[in-house]
Protein backbone atom coordinates (compact mmCIF):
# COMPACT_ATOMS: atom_id res chain seq x y z
CA UNK A 1 0.00 0.00 0.00
CA UNK A 2 0.99 3.41 -0.55
CA UNK A 3 1.36 5.66 2.57
CA UNK A 4 0.03 8.60 0.68
CA UNK A 5 -1.93 9.69 -2.74
CA UNK A 6 -0.15 11.12 -5.72
CA UNK A 7 -1.47 14.66 -4.71
CA UNK A 8 -0.99 14.14 -0.91
CA UNK A 9 3.24 13.28 -1.98
CA UNK A 10 3.16 16.35 -4.48
CA UNK A 11 1.57 18.58 -1.91
CA UNK A 12 3.52 17.75 1.03
CA UNK A 13 6.96 17.86 -1.11
CA UNK A 14 5.89 21.36 -2.69
CA UNK A 15 4.62 22.82 0.83
CA UNK A 16 7.88 22.15 2.27
CA UNK A 17 9.90 23.78 -0.89
CA UNK A 18 7.43 27.13 -0.85
CA UNK A 19 8.25 27.48 3.19
CA UNK A 20 12.05 26.65 2.15
CA UNK A 21 11.60 29.61 -0.99
CA UNK A 22 10.34 31.95 2.01
CA UNK A 23 6.73 31.71 1.32
CA UNK A 24 6.17 29.42 4.53
CA UNK A 25 2.90 27.91 4.84
CA UNK A 26 1.69 28.93 1.19
CA UNK A 27 -0.88 26.43 -0.69
CA UNK A 28 0.98 25.07 -3.53
CA UNK A 29 -2.21 24.64 -5.43
CA UNK A 30 -1.42 21.32 -7.11
CA UNK A 31 -3.60 20.15 -9.76
CA UNK A 32 -3.31 17.96 -13.02
CA UNK A 33 -1.92 19.66 -15.87
CA UNK A 34 -4.49 21.18 -17.82
CA UNK A 35 -3.09 20.56 -21.22
CA UNK A 36 -0.39 17.39 -22.06
CA UNK A 37 2.06 20.02 -22.75
CA UNK A 38 2.35 21.36 -19.31
CA UNK A 39 3.45 18.31 -17.92
CA UNK A 40 1.62 15.85 -15.50
CA UNK A 41 0.88 18.14 -12.74
CA UNK A 42 1.04 22.06 -12.50
CA UNK A 43 1.88 23.64 -9.21
CA UNK A 44 -0.45 27.19 -9.27
CA UNK A 45 0.49 28.65 -5.67
CA UNK A 46 3.58 30.90 -6.59
CA UNK A 47 1.23 33.57 -7.85
CA UNK A 48 -0.82 33.67 -5.06
CA UNK A 49 2.21 33.59 -2.70
CA UNK A 50 4.17 35.82 -4.43
CA UNK A 51 1.41 38.06 -4.51
CA UNK A 52 0.87 38.12 -0.44
CA UNK A 53 4.46 38.54 -0.10
CA UNK A 54 4.48 41.21 -2.39
CA UNK A 55 7.54 39.29 -4.57
CA UNK A 56 7.78 38.33 -8.37
CA UNK A 57 6.00 35.06 -8.82
CA UNK A 58 8.43 33.65 -11.53
CA UNK A 59 11.14 34.74 -9.11
CA UNK A 60 9.28 33.08 -6.03
CA UNK A 61 8.64 29.89 -8.78
CA UNK A 62 12.12 29.62 -9.53
CA UNK A 63 13.13 29.42 -5.27
CA UNK A 64 10.74 26.82 -4.96
CA UNK A 65 12.21 24.40 -7.86
CA UNK A 66 15.81 24.97 -6.58
CA UNK A 67 14.53 23.73 -3.36
CA UNK A 68 12.05 21.10 -3.74
CA UNK A 69 13.08 17.49 -3.35
CA UNK A 70 10.89 15.49 -5.62
CA UNK A 71 13.70 12.78 -6.80
CA UNK A 72 12.44 10.09 -7.95
CA UNK A 73 8.99 11.73 -8.50
CA UNK A 74 9.82 13.87 -11.13
CA UNK A 75 12.01 14.48 -13.96
CA UNK A 76 11.63 18.37 -15.40
CA UNK A 77 10.27 21.47 -13.58
CA UNK A 78 9.70 23.55 -15.51
CA UNK A 79 8.12 27.39 -15.11
CA UNK A 80 5.52 28.60 -17.46
CA UNK A 81 3.35 32.53 -17.83
CA UNK A 82 3.16 33.74 -15.01
CA UNK A 83 4.26 31.45 -12.82
CA UNK A 84 2.74 28.42 -13.30
CA UNK A 85 4.98 25.35 -12.01
CA UNK A 86 4.92 22.23 -14.65
CA UNK A 87 5.95 19.07 -13.34
CA UNK A 88 6.02 16.04 -15.90
CA UNK A 89 6.61 12.94 -13.12
CA UNK A 90 9.53 10.43 -14.00
CA UNK A 91 8.47 6.87 -15.68
CA UNK A 92 10.23 5.32 -13.04
CA UNK A 93 7.96 6.54 -10.41
CA UNK A 94 4.91 6.01 -12.38
CA UNK A 95 5.92 2.01 -13.11
CA UNK A 96 6.84 2.05 -9.00
CA UNK A 97 3.15 3.62 -8.34
CA UNK A 98 1.68 0.85 -10.76
CA UNK A 99 3.63 -2.11 -9.38
CA UNK A 100 2.85 -1.13 -5.90
CA UNK A 101 -0.74 -0.64 -6.93
CA UNK A 102 -0.82 -4.33 -8.41
CA UNK A 103 0.55 -5.85 -5.33
CA UNK A 104 -1.93 -4.35 -3.02
CA UNK A 105 -5.63 -5.31 -2.55
CA UNK A 106 -6.93 -1.74 -2.32
CA UNK A 107 -4.94 -0.60 -5.73
CA UNK A 108 -2.63 1.32 -3.62
CA UNK A 109 -5.29 3.67 -2.22
CA UNK A 110 -3.96 4.94 1.19
CA UNK A 111 -6.69 4.68 4.02
CA UNK A 112 -7.78 7.91 5.57
CA UNK A 113 -8.27 8.29 9.15
CA UNK A 114 -11.42 6.12 9.73
CA UNK A 115 -14.98 7.32 10.60
CA UNK A 116 -18.41 6.23 11.61
CA UNK A 117 -20.27 7.32 8.39
CA UNK A 118 -24.05 7.25 7.98
CA UNK A 119 -25.73 7.08 5.05
CA UNK A 120 -29.39 7.27 4.89
CA UNK A 121 -30.39 6.56 1.62
CA UNK A 122 -33.60 4.90 -0.51
CA UNK A 123 -35.71 5.87 2.40
CA UNK A 124 -39.08 5.28 0.95
CA UNK A 125 -42.21 6.25 2.05
CA UNK A 126 -44.09 2.31 2.70
CA UNK A 127 -47.35 3.55 2.38
CA UNK A 128 -47.04 3.33 -1.35
CA UNK A 129 -44.85 1.13 -3.63
CA UNK A 130 -41.75 2.97 -4.44
CA UNK A 131 -41.26 5.60 -7.50
CA UNK A 132 -38.92 6.72 -9.51
CA UNK A 133 -38.37 9.32 -7.44
CA UNK A 134 -36.44 6.86 -4.81
CA UNK A 135 -34.21 5.27 -7.86
CA UNK A 136 -31.54 8.22 -7.39
CA UNK A 137 -31.49 8.40 -3.25
CA UNK A 138 -31.10 3.92 -3.83
CA UNK A 139 -28.42 4.32 -6.06
CA UNK A 140 -26.02 7.17 -5.37
CA UNK A 141 -26.63 6.41 -1.34
CA UNK A 142 -25.51 2.94 -2.51
CA UNK A 143 -22.66 3.92 -4.36
CA UNK A 144 -21.14 6.48 -1.78
CA UNK A 145 -21.64 3.50 1.24
CA UNK A 146 -19.60 0.91 -1.15
CA UNK A 147 -16.84 3.82 -1.76
CA UNK A 148 -16.83 4.72 1.79
CA UNK A 149 -16.89 1.59 3.24
CA UNK A 150 -13.98 0.43 0.48
CA UNK A 151 -11.81 3.49 2.26
CA UNK A 152 -12.25 1.56 5.72
CA UNK A 153 -14.81 3.73 7.11
CA UNK A 154 -17.36 2.09 9.31
CA UNK A 155 -20.69 2.69 7.36
CA UNK A 156 -23.73 2.89 9.41
CA UNK A 157 -26.46 2.45 6.31
CA UNK A 158 -30.06 3.90 7.42
CA UNK A 159 -33.15 3.33 5.60
CA UNK A 160 -35.22 6.35 6.79
CA UNK A 161 -38.74 5.07 5.90
CA UNK A 162 -41.58 6.25 6.08
CA UNK A 163 -43.44 4.22 8.13
CA UNK A 164 -45.60 6.22 10.50
CA UNK A 165 -48.50 8.84 10.47
CA UNK A 166 -51.85 9.16 9.49
CA UNK A 167 -51.76 7.60 6.17
CA UNK A 168 -51.34 4.31 8.21
CA UNK A 169 -54.85 4.70 10.34
CA UNK A 170 -56.96 4.47 6.62
CA UNK A 171 -54.23 1.78 5.18
CA UNK A 172 -54.92 -0.94 8.60
CA UNK A 173 -58.67 0.17 8.31
CA UNK A 174 -59.05 -0.91 4.67
CA UNK A 175 -56.96 -4.00 5.69
CA UNK A 176 -59.20 -4.98 7.94
CA UNK A 177 -61.95 -4.30 5.33
CA UNK A 178 -60.26 -6.92 3.09
CA UNK A 179 -59.14 -8.82 5.86
CA UNK A 180 -62.84 -9.60 6.03
CA UNK A 181 -63.69 -9.52 1.99
CA UNK A 182 -61.11 -12.61 1.97
CA UNK A 183 -59.01 -10.27 -0.47
CA UNK A 184 -55.68 -9.67 1.79
CA UNK A 185 -52.74 -11.08 -0.37
CA UNK A 186 -54.28 -10.01 -3.80
CA UNK A 187 -54.84 -6.18 -2.73
CA UNK A 188 -51.65 -6.28 -1.24
CA UNK A 189 -50.07 -7.89 -4.38
CA UNK A 190 -49.95 -3.67 -6.04
CA UNK A 191 -49.94 -1.52 -3.06
CA UNK A 192 -50.50 1.89 -5.56
CA UNK A 193 -53.53 0.02 -6.37
CA UNK A 194 -54.37 -0.48 -2.51
CA UNK A 195 -53.70 3.01 -1.13
CA UNK A 196 -55.67 4.24 -3.82
CA UNK A 197 -58.78 1.77 -2.97
CA UNK A 198 -58.33 3.07 0.59
CA UNK A 199 -58.48 6.62 -0.13
CA UNK A 200 -61.55 6.29 -2.33
CA UNK A 201 -63.01 4.39 0.56
CA UNK A 202 -61.58 7.46 2.80
CA UNK A 203 -62.67 10.15 0.85
CA UNK A 204 -66.66 8.30 0.13
CA UNK A 205 -67.84 6.87 3.26
CA UNK A 206 -67.23 9.04 6.43
CA UNK A 207 -68.37 5.91 8.74
CA UNK A 208 -64.47 4.39 7.05
CA UNK A 209 -62.47 7.39 7.63
CA UNK A 210 -64.06 7.51 11.14
CA UNK A 211 -62.64 3.88 11.45
CA UNK A 212 -59.30 5.22 9.90
CA UNK A 213 -58.98 8.10 12.55
CA UNK A 214 -59.53 5.83 14.75
CA UNK A 215 -57.11 3.18 13.84
CA UNK A 216 -55.09 6.33 13.73
CA UNK A 217 -55.24 6.70 17.59
CA UNK A 218 -54.86 3.29 18.56
CA UNK A 219 -51.67 3.02 16.32
CA UNK A 220 -50.56 5.67 18.26
CA UNK A 221 -51.58 4.85 21.13
CA UNK A 222 -49.75 1.08 20.66
CA UNK A 223 -53.20 -0.82 20.41
CA UNK A 224 -51.49 -4.58 20.08
CA UNK A 225 -54.62 -5.23 17.16
CA UNK A 226 -53.78 -2.67 15.26
CA UNK A 227 -49.90 -2.44 15.84
CA UNK A 228 -49.87 -6.17 14.46
CA UNK A 229 -52.09 -5.12 11.18
CA UNK A 230 -49.84 -2.23 10.41
CA UNK A 231 -46.84 -4.33 11.37
CA UNK A 232 -48.13 -7.21 8.75
CA UNK A 233 -48.68 -4.14 5.81
CA UNK A 234 -45.31 -2.88 6.59
CA UNK A 235 -43.76 -6.41 5.82
CA UNK A 236 -45.60 -6.32 2.24
CA UNK A 237 -44.25 -2.92 1.71
CA UNK A 238 -40.69 -3.94 2.78
CA UNK A 239 -41.11 -7.18 0.32
CA UNK A 240 -41.53 -4.97 -2.09
CA UNK A 241 -38.50 -2.56 -1.73
CA UNK A 242 -36.32 -5.73 -1.61
CA UNK A 243 -37.52 -7.11 -4.21
CA UNK A 244 -36.38 -3.57 -6.06
CA UNK A 245 -32.75 -3.84 -3.96
CA UNK A 246 -32.39 -7.21 -5.57
CA UNK A 247 -32.76 -6.61 -8.94
CA UNK A 248 -30.57 -3.20 -8.37
CA UNK A 249 -27.87 -5.10 -6.77
CA UNK A 250 -28.14 -2.84 -3.53
CA UNK A 251 -27.06 -3.59 -0.72
CA UNK A 252 -29.72 -2.55 1.52
CA UNK A 253 -31.22 -5.02 4.10
CA UNK A 254 -33.61 -5.42 6.90
CA UNK A 255 -31.42 -4.64 9.77
CA UNK A 256 -30.30 -1.58 8.00
CA UNK A 257 -34.40 -0.34 8.01
CA UNK A 258 -34.42 2.32 10.70
CA UNK A 259 -37.96 4.36 9.66
CA UNK A 260 -39.67 7.21 11.10
CA UNK A 261 -41.61 5.29 13.91
CA UNK A 262 -38.49 3.90 15.31
CA UNK A 263 -37.81 7.61 16.86
CA UNK A 264 -41.96 7.92 17.75
CA UNK A 265 -41.08 7.50 21.83
CA UNK A 266 -38.57 10.26 21.53
CA UNK A 267 -40.88 12.69 20.03
CA UNK A 268 -42.08 14.22 23.16
CA UNK A 269 -39.25 14.61 24.84
CA UNK A 270 -37.70 16.24 21.56
CA UNK A 271 -40.01 18.57 21.90
CA UNK A 272 -39.83 19.09 25.88
CA UNK A 273 -36.13 19.27 25.46
CA UNK A 274 -36.61 22.23 22.68
CA UNK A 275 -39.08 23.68 25.49
CA UNK A 276 -37.09 23.99 28.27
CA UNK A 277 -33.94 25.00 25.95
CA UNK A 278 -36.51 28.20 25.86
CA UNK A 279 -36.34 27.30 21.79
CA UNK A 280 -40.01 26.85 21.34
CA UNK A 281 -43.05 29.50 20.61
CA UNK A 282 -46.30 28.70 20.45
CA UNK A 283 -47.41 29.67 16.89
CA UNK A 284 -51.30 29.59 16.39
CA UNK A 285 -51.36 27.07 18.05
CA UNK A 286 -48.45 24.89 16.93
CA UNK A 287 -45.16 24.55 18.57
CA UNK A 288 -42.49 26.20 16.35
CA UNK A 289 -39.11 27.13 16.48
CA UNK A 290 -38.08 30.52 14.82
CA UNK A 291 -35.14 30.05 13.07
CA UNK A 292 -32.89 33.66 12.54
CA UNK A 293 -30.90 32.36 9.77
CA UNK A 294 -33.68 32.01 7.81
CA UNK A 295 -36.25 34.40 6.68
CA UNK A 296 -39.49 33.93 4.73
CA UNK A 297 -40.78 36.13 1.78
CA UNK A 298 -42.31 38.70 4.24
CA UNK A 299 -38.47 39.02 5.63
CA UNK A 300 -39.58 37.28 8.99
CA UNK A 301 -37.45 34.54 10.80
CA UNK A 302 -39.02 31.27 9.23
CA UNK A 303 -40.91 28.61 11.21
CA UNK A 304 -39.96 25.27 11.38
CA UNK A 305 -43.06 23.47 13.31
CA UNK A 306 -41.95 20.25 15.23
CA UNK A 307 -45.18 19.82 16.89
CA UNK A 308 -48.71 20.62 15.68
CA UNK A 309 -51.63 22.35 16.47
CA UNK A 310 -53.37 18.78 17.20
CA UNK A 311 -50.75 17.29 18.97
CA UNK A 312 -49.43 15.53 16.30
CA UNK A 313 -45.42 15.30 15.48
CA UNK A 314 -43.99 16.19 12.19
CA UNK A 315 -41.18 14.97 9.62
CA UNK A 316 -39.04 17.62 10.64
CA UNK A 317 -39.77 16.23 14.93
CA UNK A 318 -38.80 12.91 13.74
CA UNK A 319 -35.56 13.95 12.10
CA UNK A 320 -34.44 16.05 14.90
CA UNK A 321 -34.61 12.67 17.06
CA UNK A 322 -32.86 11.01 14.10
CA UNK A 323 -30.04 13.52 14.76
CA UNK A 324 -29.80 12.66 18.42
CA UNK A 325 -29.90 9.26 17.60
CA UNK A 326 -26.89 8.96 15.14
CA UNK A 327 -24.62 11.51 17.33
CA UNK A 328 -25.87 10.34 20.57
CA UNK A 329 -26.16 6.43 19.68
CA UNK A 330 -24.23 6.15 16.90
CA UNK A 331 -21.31 8.68 17.54
CA UNK A 332 -20.90 8.87 13.61
CA UNK A 333 -18.46 11.28 12.42
CA UNK A 334 -20.15 12.41 9.31
CA UNK A 335 -23.89 11.76 7.99
CA UNK A 336 -25.56 12.17 5.11
CA UNK A 337 -29.01 12.16 4.11
CA UNK A 338 -29.43 11.13 0.29
CA UNK A 339 -32.86 13.15 -0.54
CA UNK A 340 -34.08 14.71 -3.28
CA UNK A 341 -32.84 18.40 -3.71
CA UNK A 342 -35.96 19.43 -3.29
CA UNK A 343 -35.84 18.71 0.43
CA UNK A 344 -33.22 21.32 0.79
CA UNK A 345 -34.49 24.08 3.25
CA UNK A 346 -36.13 21.20 5.72
CA UNK A 347 -32.00 19.91 5.52
CA UNK A 348 -30.81 23.47 6.31
CA UNK A 349 -33.44 23.75 9.25
CA UNK A 350 -33.15 20.92 10.79
CA UNK A 351 -28.87 20.96 10.55
CA UNK A 352 -29.23 24.54 11.73
CA UNK A 353 -31.51 23.57 14.75
CA UNK A 354 -29.72 20.69 15.66
CA UNK A 355 -26.99 22.38 16.32
CA UNK A 356 -28.77 25.37 18.23
CA UNK A 357 -30.02 22.77 20.06
CA UNK A 358 -27.11 20.95 20.87
CA UNK A 359 -28.17 17.70 19.09
CA UNK A 360 -24.60 17.14 17.22
CA UNK A 361 -21.22 17.72 18.38
CA UNK A 362 -19.03 20.74 16.39
CA UNK A 363 -17.18 18.14 14.56
CA UNK A 364 -20.04 16.56 13.49
CA UNK A 365 -20.39 16.91 9.64
CA UNK A 366 -23.95 16.73 8.29
CA UNK A 367 -24.33 16.78 4.32
CA UNK A 368 -27.75 17.13 2.56
CA UNK A 369 -26.52 15.23 -0.60
CA UNK A 370 -29.26 16.50 -2.82
CA UNK A 371 -30.11 15.71 -6.02
CA UNK A 372 -32.22 16.86 -9.03
CA UNK A 373 -35.04 15.24 -10.55
CA UNK A 374 -35.73 12.65 -13.04
CA UNK A 375 -36.90 14.01 -16.16
CA UNK A 376 -38.44 11.83 -19.77
CA UNK A 377 -36.87 12.78 -23.19
CA UNK A 378 -39.44 15.23 -23.07
CA UNK A 379 -37.72 17.24 -20.63
CA UNK A 380 -40.68 17.17 -17.72
CA UNK A 381 -40.25 14.74 -14.68
CA UNK A 382 -40.45 11.61 -15.71
CA UNK A 383 -44.11 9.62 -16.33
CA UNK A 384 -45.23 6.59 -17.89
CA UNK A 385 -47.02 7.79 -21.50
CA UNK A 386 -50.49 8.18 -19.72
CA UNK A 387 -49.35 10.54 -17.10
CA UNK A 388 -48.55 7.68 -14.25
CA UNK A 389 -45.87 7.63 -12.44
CA UNK A 390 -43.56 4.99 -13.51
CA UNK A 391 -43.42 1.55 -11.24
CA UNK A 392 -39.36 0.64 -10.99
CA UNK A 393 -39.62 -2.99 -11.15
CA UNK A 394 -41.46 -2.15 -14.49
CA UNK A 395 -38.55 0.09 -15.22
CA UNK A 396 -35.86 -2.37 -14.49
CA UNK A 397 -37.10 -4.96 -16.28
CA UNK A 398 -37.11 -3.21 -19.36
CA UNK A 399 -33.62 -2.10 -18.83
CA UNK A 400 -32.61 -5.94 -18.76
CA UNK A 401 -35.06 -6.90 -22.14
CA UNK A 402 -33.18 -3.80 -24.00
CA UNK A 403 -29.79 -5.17 -23.06
CA UNK A 404 -30.97 -8.53 -23.83
CA UNK A 405 -32.17 -7.66 -27.18
CA UNK A 406 -29.20 -5.82 -27.95
CA UNK A 407 -26.66 -7.98 -26.59
CA UNK A 408 -28.00 -10.70 -29.10
CA UNK A 409 -27.56 -8.70 -31.69
CA UNK A 410 -24.26 -7.17 -30.83
CA UNK A 411 -23.04 -10.97 -30.45
CA UNK A 412 -25.52 -13.70 -31.46
CA UNK A 413 -22.57 -16.61 -30.71
CA UNK A 414 -23.03 -16.06 -27.21
CA UNK A 415 -25.12 -18.73 -25.16
CA UNK A 416 -28.48 -17.94 -24.13
CA UNK A 417 -27.49 -17.92 -20.36
CA UNK A 418 -24.41 -16.22 -20.38
CA UNK A 419 -26.85 -13.45 -22.10
CA UNK A 420 -29.23 -13.34 -19.59
CA UNK A 421 -26.23 -12.21 -17.22
CA UNK A 422 -24.51 -10.03 -19.37
CA UNK A 423 -28.31 -8.58 -19.87
CA UNK A 424 -28.54 -8.12 -16.17
CA UNK A 425 -24.82 -6.25 -15.64
CA UNK A 426 -25.46 -4.35 -18.64
CA UNK A 427 -29.27 -3.54 -18.20
CA UNK A 428 -28.69 -2.23 -14.24
CA UNK A 429 -25.69 -0.91 -14.67
CA UNK A 430 -26.57 1.32 -17.62
CA UNK A 431 -29.52 2.99 -15.48
CA UNK A 432 -27.10 3.56 -12.46
CA UNK A 433 -24.19 4.89 -14.63
CA UNK A 434 -26.78 7.35 -16.15
CA UNK A 435 -27.96 8.53 -12.64
CA UNK A 436 -24.27 8.61 -11.21
CA UNK A 437 -22.39 10.08 -13.77
CA UNK A 438 -23.92 13.41 -14.07
CA UNK A 439 -23.31 15.57 -11.47
CA UNK A 440 -26.44 14.66 -9.02
CA UNK A 441 -27.59 18.14 -7.95
CA UNK A 442 -28.56 19.09 -11.90
CA UNK A 443 -32.08 17.27 -13.22
CA UNK A 444 -31.21 14.42 -15.55
CA UNK A 445 -32.86 13.28 -18.49
CA UNK A 446 -33.40 9.26 -18.67
CA UNK A 447 -32.75 7.74 -21.93
CA UNK A 448 -32.75 4.24 -23.03
CA UNK A 449 -30.52 5.17 -26.12
CA UNK A 450 -28.21 7.25 -24.56
CA UNK A 451 -27.45 5.37 -21.90
CA UNK A 452 -27.15 1.99 -23.15
CA UNK A 453 -24.74 3.21 -25.77
CA UNK A 454 -21.60 1.21 -26.43
CA UNK A 455 -19.87 5.05 -27.43
CA UNK A 456 -19.62 7.75 -24.87
CA UNK A 457 -19.87 7.62 -21.05
CA UNK A 458 -21.82 4.91 -20.14
CA UNK A 459 -21.59 1.76 -17.91
CA UNK A 460 -21.64 -0.15 -21.56
CA UNK A 461 -18.90 1.36 -23.00
CA UNK A 462 -16.45 0.31 -19.48
CA UNK A 463 -18.30 -3.00 -19.17
CA UNK A 464 -16.91 -3.42 -22.92
CA UNK A 465 -13.20 -2.00 -22.08
CA UNK A 466 -13.33 -4.59 -19.15
CA UNK A 467 -14.05 -7.68 -21.79
CA UNK A 468 -11.17 -6.53 -24.38
CA UNK A 469 -9.10 -6.21 -21.49
CA UNK A 470 -10.02 -9.98 -19.96
CA UNK A 471 -10.24 -10.98 -23.97
CA UNK A 472 -6.43 -10.35 -24.29
CA UNK A 473 -5.59 -12.62 -21.21
CA UNK A 474 -6.87 -14.86 -22.76
CA UNK A 475 -5.27 -14.82 -26.02
CA UNK A 476 -2.06 -14.22 -23.72
CA UNK A 477 -2.20 -18.04 -22.13
CA UNK A 478 0.69 -18.76 -20.45
CA UNK A 479 3.52 -16.79 -20.12
CA UNK A 480 7.09 -17.49 -19.75
CA UNK A 481 8.27 -14.22 -18.72
CA UNK A 482 7.31 -12.62 -15.61
CA UNK A 483 8.37 -8.98 -15.22
CA UNK A 484 7.08 -5.82 -13.46
CA UNK A 485 5.85 -2.73 -15.70
CA UNK A 486 8.48 -0.16 -16.80
CA UNK A 487 7.88 2.67 -18.92
CA UNK A 488 9.04 3.65 -21.82
CA UNK A 489 6.33 4.73 -24.59
CA UNK A 490 4.48 8.07 -23.81
CA UNK A 491 0.93 5.85 -24.18
CA UNK A 492 2.17 4.00 -21.43
CA UNK A 493 3.34 6.60 -19.25
CA UNK A 494 -0.45 8.75 -19.94
CA UNK A 495 -2.03 4.89 -18.95
CA UNK A 496 0.12 4.93 -15.77
CA UNK A 497 -0.18 8.29 -14.59
CA UNK A 498 -4.15 7.88 -15.17
CA UNK A 499 -3.71 4.93 -12.95
CA UNK A 500 -2.01 7.27 -10.07
CA UNK A 501 -4.46 8.86 -9.84
CA UNK A 502 -7.06 6.41 -8.80
CA UNK A 503 -6.63 6.94 -4.90
CA UNK A 504 -7.14 10.68 -5.26
CA UNK A 505 -10.25 10.66 -7.51
CA UNK A 506 -11.60 7.98 -4.71
CA UNK A 507 -10.73 10.54 -2.26
CA UNK A 508 -12.35 13.40 -3.91
CA UNK A 509 -15.42 11.63 -5.10
CA UNK A 510 -15.99 10.39 -0.84
CA UNK A 511 -15.27 13.55 0.27
CA UNK A 512 -17.58 15.32 -1.60
CA UNK A 513 -20.12 12.58 -2.14
CA UNK A 514 -19.79 13.47 -5.85
CA UNK A 515 -20.11 10.17 -8.05
CA UNK A 516 -19.90 11.72 -11.16
CA UNK A 517 -15.78 11.98 -10.03
CA UNK A 518 -15.18 8.67 -10.05
CA UNK A 519 -17.68 8.07 -13.38
CA UNK A 520 -15.51 10.39 -15.26
CA UNK A 521 -12.38 9.34 -13.97
CA UNK A 522 -13.19 5.46 -15.13
CA UNK A 523 -14.24 6.83 -18.33
CA UNK A 524 -10.62 8.58 -19.11
CA UNK A 525 -9.21 5.94 -17.76
CA UNK A 526 -10.72 3.22 -19.78
CA UNK A 527 -9.88 5.78 -22.91
CA UNK A 528 -6.42 5.97 -22.19
CA UNK A 529 -6.05 2.37 -22.54
CA UNK A 530 -7.69 2.25 -25.42
CA UNK A 531 -4.88 4.69 -26.65
CA UNK A 532 -2.65 3.09 -25.06
CA UNK A 533 -3.67 -0.29 -26.94
CA UNK A 534 -3.82 1.14 -30.21
CA UNK A 535 -0.10 2.38 -29.56
CA UNK A 536 1.52 -0.36 -27.83
CA UNK A 537 0.73 -3.41 -29.63
CA UNK A 538 0.97 -5.77 -26.28
CA UNK A 539 0.68 -9.83 -27.82
CA UNK A 540 2.45 -8.76 -30.37
CA UNK A 541 5.60 -7.48 -27.66
CA UNK A 542 8.47 -9.85 -26.64
CA UNK A 543 9.60 -10.46 -23.21
CA UNK A 544 9.40 -8.37 -20.32
CA UNK A 545 7.86 -5.85 -22.66
CA UNK A 546 5.63 -8.02 -23.41
CA UNK A 547 5.14 -8.93 -19.57
CA UNK A 548 5.23 -5.05 -18.61
CA UNK A 549 2.33 -4.35 -20.68
CA UNK A 550 0.40 -7.48 -19.80
CA UNK A 551 0.71 -5.99 -16.12
CA UNK A 552 -0.64 -2.45 -17.07
CA UNK A 553 -3.46 -4.01 -19.05
CA UNK A 554 -4.14 -5.71 -15.53
CA UNK A 555 -3.78 -2.85 -13.41
CA UNK A 556 -5.82 -0.95 -16.00
CA UNK A 557 -8.42 -4.11 -15.39
CA UNK A 558 -8.51 -4.40 -12.06
CA UNK A 559 -8.88 -0.58 -11.69
CA UNK A 560 -12.24 -0.34 -13.79
CA UNK A 561 -13.58 -3.50 -11.80
CA UNK A 562 -13.04 -1.85 -8.69
CA UNK A 563 -14.25 1.61 -9.61
CA UNK A 564 -17.48 -0.06 -11.47
CA UNK A 565 -18.07 -1.85 -8.03
CA UNK A 566 -17.43 1.10 -6.35
CA UNK A 567 -20.74 2.38 -7.59
CA UNK A 568 -22.61 -1.21 -7.57
CA UNK A 569 -21.74 -2.09 -11.49
CA UNK A 570 -20.65 -5.37 -12.45
CA UNK A 571 -17.63 -5.50 -14.90
CA UNK A 572 -18.30 -8.22 -17.46
CA UNK A 573 -15.25 -10.67 -18.89
CA UNK A 574 -17.32 -11.31 -22.34
CA UNK A 575 -20.06 -9.77 -23.70
N1 LIG B 1 -39.25 9.21 3.34
C1 LIG B 1 -38.72 10.44 2.81
C2 LIG B 1 -39.27 10.65 1.40
O1 LIG B 1 -39.70 9.73 0.74
C3 LIG B 1 -37.22 10.49 2.75
C4 LIG B 1 -36.52 10.36 4.08
C5 LIG B 1 -35.12 10.85 4.03
N2 LIG B 1 -34.43 10.77 5.27
C6 LIG B 1 -34.61 11.56 6.32
N3 LIG B 1 -33.92 11.35 7.40
N4 LIG B 1 -35.46 12.55 6.29
O2 LIG B 1 -39.27 11.79 0.93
Amino acid sequence: MNDSTLLQLLNARFAAAFTAAGAPGANPVIQPAARPEFGDYQANGAMGAAKQLKKNPRELAQAVIDHVDVSGIADTLEIAGPGFINIKLSDAFLASRANAALADAKLGVPLPAKQTVVVDYSSPNLAKEMHVGHLRSTIIGDALARLLAFLGHDVVRQNHVGDWGTQFGMLTAYLVEQDRAGNTAIALDDLENFYRAAKVRFDADPAFADTAREYVVKLQGGDAQVRALWQQFLDVSLSHCEAIYRKLGVQLTRADVRGESAYNDDLPRVVADLRQQGLLVEDQGAQVVFLDEFKNKEGEPAAYIVQKQDGGYLYSTSDLATLRYRSGTLHCNRSLYVVDARQGLHFQQLFTLGRKAGYVPADMQLEHVAFGTMMGEDGRPFKTRSGDTVKLVELLDEAVSRAHALVSEKNPDLDEATRQQVAQAVGIGAVKYADLSKHRTSDYVFSWDSMLSFEGNTAPYLQYACTRIAGVFRKAGELAVDAPIAITEPAEHALALELARFADVVNATAAEALPHFLCGYLYQLATQFMRFYEACPILKSEGTVLASRLQLAKLTGKTLETGLGLLGIEALEAM
